[in-house]
C-alpha cells in the first residue's frame, strides 16, 4: 500500500485491524500522539485529505492513494503555519501532549467556523490550560490577526515564551514514547477481575506457546520486599502495603501477572490465555462499613512500623486532635451554629500521556529507564531498595512529560519494566492504555466531610469541629500525606480559637486513590467553604466581611497539624487580603454574561478561598549545577522535571537574569539522574520555590566566580553580559575567565558551581474564586456568567505562564465540581473507562476566568516568587457551590454538581 504524508510518499501494509495512529507510528511519524484510542480526545488528529480525523479510530487499511498531513507537514520551510505561530505567540500549550492534535484540527478551520468554534473543537481535549489560550489562539490564526505579538525577554516578570515551543507546535518534542529502540519487547498486564481474592494457580503454559513471548511475570517468580507506588523524600511517609505481584488481589484491575513479547499484539494475546484460579474473599467498598466491626480486612498483617495506623479497622492513617480547648463545650457557647455532611467525588487525572517507561540495559550493562514520571530521583532510589541495584547502576531519565498533576508520583510502570529488562537483557517497554488509567492507578480521594461551626452573632468564629473520612481504596499510597495535608492548611486559614480535627484515611477494595493537584485541600475546603457560607446567610453578613472577620492575618499563628514535626510555616508575604478585594472588585464590575432570558434562569453569587504550604511537606531538596562554556552558554543540570507546570521557563529566566544572558544560551538538563544533583521531583509546586530557589543560589555562585576570576585578572570589577565581562579597558571573554578560574571549578572545557535548596522554612500563598451563575431550574444546567480567579503568587516570574497554570487549575476544578465522577458499580467494577464515559471538560464547558495577581514579594521564594500551579484548584468547587446555594435557596452537598442533581435541588429551592 502507498499513500502520502507530508507530500513523502510511505510503503506500509496494514494488519488486519489495525488503525492509522499506529500505521503513522510506526512509519516514523511520531509527531501523531496516543492519547485514547477511542477517537474521544483527538491526540491523534491528522489531515487527510483535506479533513481532520482520529488517526486512532480510522482504519490504516483505507489511506492506501491518500494524503496525510500530520502537524510536522504543516510548516512550511522554517515558515510555521499561522496555527502554529498564534499556539507559540498566545501560551496555548502547558504540557504540549494535547497540541499536534489540536493544531491540525485548527488549521482546518475557516473565519466562518469561528462562531462555532466549540463544536469544531469538542473532539480535542487539553488537559491543562482551560482553553482560553488555545481559543484566543485560534481566532488569531484564523483572522490573521495573530502576527505582530511582541516577544519578551527572560527578566523576571516578563512572559518569556516557553524554549521547547517551536519543537512542540512543530510536534518535534519528544515525549516518553516518541523514541526508536531497536529491538524493543513489548509489556502487557493481566489484571484481576475480582475485587478481593487469594490466588490459588496461575497456569502460563497456554501463553507461553504464543509465537514471540518471553517472559513471563507472576507471584511466583517476582519476589521484592513490600513498597508503596507513592513516592516521597521519606519512603516511610507512605505504607508498605504493596508488592510487584502480589498472592492476593484487593481491587479489580490489580496487577495479576506481566507477558513480555516481540510485538504488543502477542503480549497481550498471551495475557489473555494466562489461566488464574482464585478463591474469593469477602469485599468491602463502603469507607464507613470498612473501618466497622467484622468488615472484611484488607491488609491485616500490617502493623503501624509499616506505616499503617490501624490494620484491625482498615484504617491507613489518622488523626484525632484538638487546639484551644473542649469543642463541644465552644459550641455549646456559640450563639448560632451550622454545619452539615460534604461529599466529594472519585476523580482522575486525565493527563493526556499515559503512564508508560521505557527501559534497556546501556553499552556498560546500566538499567535505564525513560518514563513518564515527576519524580524520576524517586524511582531510582526505590528501584534501587526493590531490585537490590546500587544507585549508581541505575539511570531514570524524563523526555517531556505529557501532563500529571500529581498522578505520575507514582511509580506504576517503572518496576514491572525494570524487572522486565533485568529478566530478558532486552529492551522492554509498557504504556498503559487509557482504560488501565482509568481504572487501575489512583483517583483523587473521595471524602465525607462533616463540618460544625461555632460563631458569634457578629459572626466571628468561636468553633470549628471538622471530622473527616478519607476512601484511600485498596493501598494507602499517599492517603496519609493528603489527609493531613487536606486538613491542616484549610483550618489554619480562619483565626479560631477552638478547633478541632477527627480524621481517618481507610482501606476499601476500591481502586486505589493518590495525589492529585491541591493534594486534599479541595475536597476539605469544598466542606468548610459550604459551611461559613451558610453562616454568613444564616447571620445575614455578605460573604466577603464574614471572610475578612475570621482569616488569619500577618503574623497570626499557623496551625499545621501533623504527627511528626514538618518544617516550618511562616508569612513569606501575605496577600489574602489583597485576593479578596480584587475578586469583590471584579465581580461587582459589569464583566461576564448576562443571565438568559426566562423565568427558569436563577443567577447567583458566590466565592471561597484557600491558603497551601508553598513547599512540600516534610522534606523537598534540589541541588543544582550551572556550568560555563568557553562560548558563553550555561548548562543547567536540575533535576525537575518539564510536564506542563512551565518550570523549563521559569529556570531559563532565573538563571538568564542571575546570568545577565539571553534565554538562547541557557541549556537545561532537566528530569535526568545523570545529568543532575539530586531532586525530590516535580510535585507541591515545589519547581519554583526549591529547585528555582537551588537554581537561584547555582547561577548567583557562577556569577560571583566570574566577577571575582575577572577582578583577580585586571583589578577590576566589571559588567556581566552576553559575550564576557566589561571593564573599563575592555571586555574579557569567557574563554579567558574559564582559563583564570580556580582549579577546583573547572568540569570538562567550562567552570561549574551548585547551589542548593532543602524547602526547609515553608511559606504560604492564598487563592480566592469567585463565580457568578445562572442555573436553569427547569434542567439543571448551571451556566457561568463569570468567572474570576485572584491569586497570591509573590512576584509573578512570567505573567502570562503563571495565568495559564491558574486557568488550568480552575479548569479542572469545574470539571470535578460540574461533571467528573469515576463511577464504581455494586462489584467494584469502574463503569467510567473511557472518556466517552468519564467526561473530562471540552472547550464549550471551561467559560473564560479572569485571573488577577495580588502585589507581593516572598521573602523565602527565589526573586520573591510562590509556588501557584496546585492552588487554584482548590477554592473552584465551593465557589461554585455557594452561588448555585445563593440562585436557588438550596445548598449542594454532593460533587459533582451535576445537571441531575442540581435538578432535584431545583425542585426543592426557593430563590433567596
Ligand atoms: Fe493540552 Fe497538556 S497542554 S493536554
Amino acid at each position: 500500500m502507498r499513500f502520502d504524508v507530508n507530500g513523502t510518499t510511505v510503503e506500509a501494509d496494514a494488519r488486519p485491524g489495525q488503525c492509522l495512529r499506529t500505521l503513522l507510528r510506526e512509519t516514523g511519524h511520531l509527531d501523531v500522539k496516543r492519547g485514547c484510542d477511542a477517537g474521544d480526545c483527538g491526540a491523534c488528529a491528522v489531515i487527510l485529505d483535506g479533513v481532520p480525523v482520529h488517526s486512532c479510530i480510522y482504519p490504516a487499511a483505507r489511506v492506501g492513494g491518500r494524503a496525510v498531513t500530520t502537524v510536522a507537514g504543516l510548516a512550511d520551510g522554517d515558515e510555521l503555519h499561522p496555527v502554529q505561530r498564534a499556539f507559540c505567540d498566545n501560551f496555548a500549550f502547558q504540557c504540549g501532549f494535547c497540541t499536534a492534535g489540536m493544531i491540525v484540527t485548527a488549521s482546518t478551520l475557516k473565519p466562518d467556523d469561528l462562531g462555532d468554534l466549540d463544536r469544531r473543537m469538542k473532539g480535542n481535549l487539553c488537559r491543562c490550560t482551560g482553553y482560553r489560550p488555545i481559543r484566543e489562539a485560534i481566532h488569531a490564526a484564523v483572522t490573521g490577526s495573530g502576527d505582530g505579538v511582541a516577544v519578551a525577554g527572560p527578566a523576571i516578570g516578563q512572559s518569556l515564551r516557553p524554549p521547547a515551543g517551536r519543537r512542540i507546535v512543530t510536534g518535534c518534542e519528544p515525549f516518553t514514547f516518541d523514541i526508536d529502540v531497536p529491538g524493543l519487547l513489548h509489556l502487557a498486564v493481566l489484571r484481576s477481575p475480582h475485587a478481593h481474592a487469594r490466588i490459588l494457580a496461575i497456569d502460563t503454559a497456554a501463553a507461553e506457546q504464543v509465537p514471540g513471548v518471553e517472559v513471563i511475570l507472576t507471584h511466583r517468580n517476582v519476589e521484592t520486599p513490600r513498597y508503596s507506588t507513592a513516592r516521597h523524600e521519606i519512603r516511610t511517609d507512605d505504607p508498605d502495603d504493596t508488592l510487584v505481584f502480589d498472592p492476593v488481589v484487593r481491587f479489580i484491575g490489580q496487577r495479576v501477572a506481566a507477558v513480555v513479547a516481540d510485538t504488543p499484539a502477542a503480549a497481550q494475546d498471551a495475557a489473555r490465555r494466562i489461566v488464574v484460579e482464585y478463591e474469593l474473599l469477602p469485599a468491602v467498598f463502603d469507607p464507613e462499613a470498612a473501618r466497622s466491626a467484622g468488615a472484611p480486612l484488607l491488609h491485616p498483617d500490617r502493623t503501624l512500623e509499616d506505616g499503617v495506623a490501624d490494620a484491625s479497622r482498615n484504617v491507613i492513617a489518622a488523626m484525632h486532635d484538638g487546639f484551644g480547648g473542649d469543642i463541644d463545650e465552644a459550641l455549646a457557647n456559640a450563639d448560632v451554629t451550622v454545619g452539615g455532611t460534604w461529599r466529594t467525588a472519585r476523580v482522575t487525572h486525565a493527563q493526556l500521556e499515559a503512564h508508560g517507561t521505557i527501559g534497556w540495559l546501556d553499552d556498560d550493562g546500566r538499567l535505564t529507564l525513560r518514563t513518564s514520571s515527576q519524580v524520576p530521583f524517586l524511582v531510582r532510589k526505590e528501584l534501587s531498595y526493590l531490585l537490590g541495584l546500587p544507585e549508581d547502576r541505575l539511570r531514570v531519565y524524563t523526555a517531556r512529560v505529557g501532563g500529571g498533576f500529581g498522578g505520575k508520583q507514582e511509580m506504576f510502570t517503572e518496576d514491572l519494566v525494570a524487572v522486565a529488562v533485568l529478566r530478558t537483557g532486552r529492551p522492554v517497554a509498557y504504556e498503559m492504555s487509557r482504560t488501565d488509567e482509568l481504572t487501575a492507578t489512583a483517583y483523587r480521594h473521595p471524602m465525607r466531610v462533616d463540618v460544625t461551626l461555632g460563631a458569634r452573632s457578629d459572626g466571628t468564629l468561636t468553633a470549628m469541629k471538622l471530622a473527616v473520612l478519607s476512601d484511600g481504596g485498596a493501598y494507602g499510597n499517599h492517603s496519609p500525606g493528603v489527609m493531613f495535608h487536606g486538613c491542616a492548611e484549610s483550618i489554619s486559614v480562619y483565626r479560631c480559637p477552638v478547633k478541632r480535627v477527627d480524621a481517618e484515611a481507610v482501606y476499601t477494595n476500591n481502586p486505589p486513590s493518590g495525589a492529585f493537584r491541591g493534594y486534599g485541600l479541595g475536597q476539605v475546603i469544598f466542606a468548610i467553604e459550604s459551611a461559613l457560607d451558610e453562616l454568613a446567610l444564616q447571620l445575614g453578613i455578605d460573604p466577603f466581611t464574614i471572610r475578612r472577620t475570621n482569616m488569619v492575618r500577618e503574623g497570626d499563628d499557623l496551625l499545621i497539624a501533623h504527627p511528626e514535626p514538618e518544617p516550618d510555616l511562616v508569612y513569606g508575604s501575605y496577600g489574602l487580603d489583597q485576593c479578596l478585594d480584587l475578586v469583590e472588585r471584579a465581580l461587582a464590575g459589569v464583566d461576564g454574561e448576562s443571565a438568559p432570558a426566562g423565568a427558569q434562569w436563577r443567577t447567583g453569587e458566590g466565592i471561597a478561598l484557600s491558603a497551601i504550604a508553598t513547599m512540600a511537606p516534610r522534606g523537598h531538596f534540589s541541588s543544582v549545577n550551572v556550568r560555563l562554556t568557553p562560548s558563553g552558554g550555561y548548562e543547567v543540570g536540575i533535576g525537575t522535571v518539564e510536564f506542563g507546570n512551565g518550570t523549563s521557563t521559569v529556570h531559563t529566566q532565573i538563571a538568564a537574569t542571575a546570568l545577565a544572558t539571553t534565554p538562547e544560551r541557557i541549556r537545561l538538563r532537566n528530569g535526568d539522574t545523570d545529568a543532575a544533583d539530586y531532586d525530590t521531583g516535580a510535585f507541591a509546586s515545589a519547581g519554583t520555590t526549591v529547585a528555582g530557589k537551588a537554581l537561584y543560589a547555582a547561577a548567583s555562585s557562577m556569577r560571583e566566580l566570574i566577577l571575582d576570576t575577572v577582578f583577580q585578572l585586571t583589578g577590576e570589577v566589571g559588567a556581566l553580559g552576553e559575550h564576557g565581562v566589561q571593564t573599563s579597558t575592555g571586555l574579557v571573554r569567557f574563554g579567558d575567565i574559564i582559563a583564570a578560574a580556580p582549579a577546583q571549578y573547572r568540569v570538562g572545557d567550562g567552570i561549574q558551581t551548585t547551589g542548593a535548596e532543602t524547602g526547609e522554612l515553608r511559606s504560604i500563598a492564598f487563592n480566592v474564586q469567585g463565580f457568578r451563575v445562572a442555573v436553569n431550574t427547569e434542567t439543571g444546567t448551571v451556566k457561568i456568567l463569570q468567572s474570576v480567579h485572584a491569586a497570591d503568587a509573590g512576584v509573578v516570574v512570567n505573567p502570562a505562564q503563571c495565568r495559564g497554570q491558574v486557568e488550568g487549575g480552575v479548569a479542572q476544578g469545574i470539571g470535578s465540581a460540574l461533571y467528573e465522577e469515576i463511577m464504581i458499580d455494586d462489584s467494584g467494577q469502574v463503569s467510567t473507562p473511557t472518556f466517552r464515559l468519564y467526561r473530562v471538560p471540552q472547550m464549550a464547558d471551561i467559560p473564560a476566568t479572569a485571573v488577577l495577581f495580588a502585589e507581593t514579594a516572598d521573602d523565602l521564594g527565589p526573586y520573591g516568587a510562590k509556588s501557584m500551579s496546585e492552588s487554584p484548584y482548590n477554592p473552584v468547587a465551593p465557589a461554585l457551590a455557594n452561588a448555585i446555594r445563593r440562585a436557588l435557596g438550596v445548598r449542594p452537598y454532593e460533587l459533582p454538581m451535576s445537571r441531575d442533581r442540581v435538578w432535584r435541588l431545583a425542585q426543592e429551592g426557593t430563590p433567596q
